[in-house]
């Protein structure tokens, strides 16, 4: 058998295979109220349908000013639990297990409304200044990723995961370029760690499953973190007890980023090595073969895909004919699996 369709355990999760839904933002909320509709229930079904083994939702935010856009999903209030709960049902029927991302866009929040960030720095010209964020705010938000993982458990989710990359707000807490803070939250990476340790120690008050977390391991800027300081943030979060790092990049500056299949998976393969914590690889996976050699050597313990399933939803399908691998059908389409 190959491994890339081997199960794998976190805590009390069976994950069927290795193969994730990475989480994609789909701005498909109507009346901005953050709410699940009929488009996000096909979206993902349809994932779960064709037997991928985690379905993780798109960033969804955890306080309204944390939306990217007014469109996003939002986990901000108790009414938004019904439609995740709904749609859980529906992934878990197929046999799919389900995570959602819970996120805050800080700076590079899209909306009308005042925004938020460790520093008081715009993105770009084309973004609004964000106000510094006061302990008091600091606090609140914290208590918002608290909040959100009680409801992502009524709401039978299996996996959390904290979105700490692609320049949003944890992420922007943890890098140099946009946290010039001189209080406990800035300076030092000790420092610059504290709001994600503070928000991991927050969930896990509410949330004892499994729990990953996507960074950016590379920030393409200089002056930006270095793979050092992301070996030290990986043995902090290890020590914290986090399940998976999901090995992303970019997003904390402007930057022109060369991409080609695996061009973010060699600092993945060394924090999984280094720091001895699962890891995830994402960007540019697209075939079989690529997705298997990722995991039967070992570079790291899941394969998120994007953009590949956004073409294919059915792509483990895809990739078992690849690699001659059986794949049980959804009973419904078993003439024509
Ligand atoms: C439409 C779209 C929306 C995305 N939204 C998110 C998101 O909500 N959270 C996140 O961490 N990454 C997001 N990403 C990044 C993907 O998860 C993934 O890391 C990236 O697309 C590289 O993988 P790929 O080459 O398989 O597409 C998004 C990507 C796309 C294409």
């Amino acid at each position: 058998m190959t491994k890339l369709f081997s199960p794998i355990d976190f805590k009390n999760v069976s994950l069927k295979n290795r193969i994730v839904m990475a989480p994609m933002c789909m701005y498909s909320c109507r009346d901005e109220d953050g709410k699940i509709t009929p488009f996000h229930v096909t979206h993902y079904t349809s994932r779960a349908v064709g037997q991928v083994g985690l379905i993780m939702l798109e960033a969804t935010a955890v306080q309204p000013e944390g939306r990217i856009s007014p469109q996003d999903l939002g986990i901000w209030n108790d009414e938004q639990v019904e439609g995740l709960t709904d749609l859980n049902k529906q992934i878990h029927h197929y046999g799919s297990k389900s995570s959602i991302q819970l996120a805050h866009a800080g700076r590079k929040a899209q909306l009308d409304s005042t925004i938020y960030a460790p520093t008081a720095k715009a993105f770009s010209e084309s973004y609004k200044t964000p106000k510094e964020m006061s302990l008091e705010d600091i606090e609140e938000t914290i208590e918002a990723f608290k909040n959100a993982s009680k409801r992502s458990k009524q709401a039978n989710f299996d996996i959390i995961e904290l979105h700490a990359a692609h320049g949003y707000l944890i992420n922007q807490f943890l890098s140099p370029l946009t946290n010039l803070r001189e209080d406990n939250y800035g300076g030092s990476r000790e420092n610059r760690y504290r709001f994600l340790e503070e928000i991991i120690n927050a969930v896990k008050q509410e949330w004892d499953g499994p729990l990953f977390v996507r960074i950016s391991t590379d920030e393409y800027a200089d002056g930006g973190n270095s793979l050092n300081d992301f070996l030290y943030y990986a043995s902090r979060m290890r020590d914290q007890g986090i399940d998976l790092i999901d090995c992303s990049s970019g997003g904390i500056v402007p930057a022109t980023i060369s991409t080609y299949p695996g061009y973010q998976l060699s600092r993945c393969e060394t924090i999984r090595k280094e720091i001895n914590i699962q890891t995830g690889a994402v960007g540019l996976i697209t075939r079989g073969v690529q997705a298997e050699e990722i995991i039967q050597n070992e570079r790291a313990d899941l394969v998120f895909l994007a953009r590949e399933l956004l073409r294919d939803p059915y792509w483990p399908r895809t990739a078992a004919v690849e690699l001659n691998e059986k794949l049980p059908a959804p009973k419904q389409y078993e003439r024509g699996w």
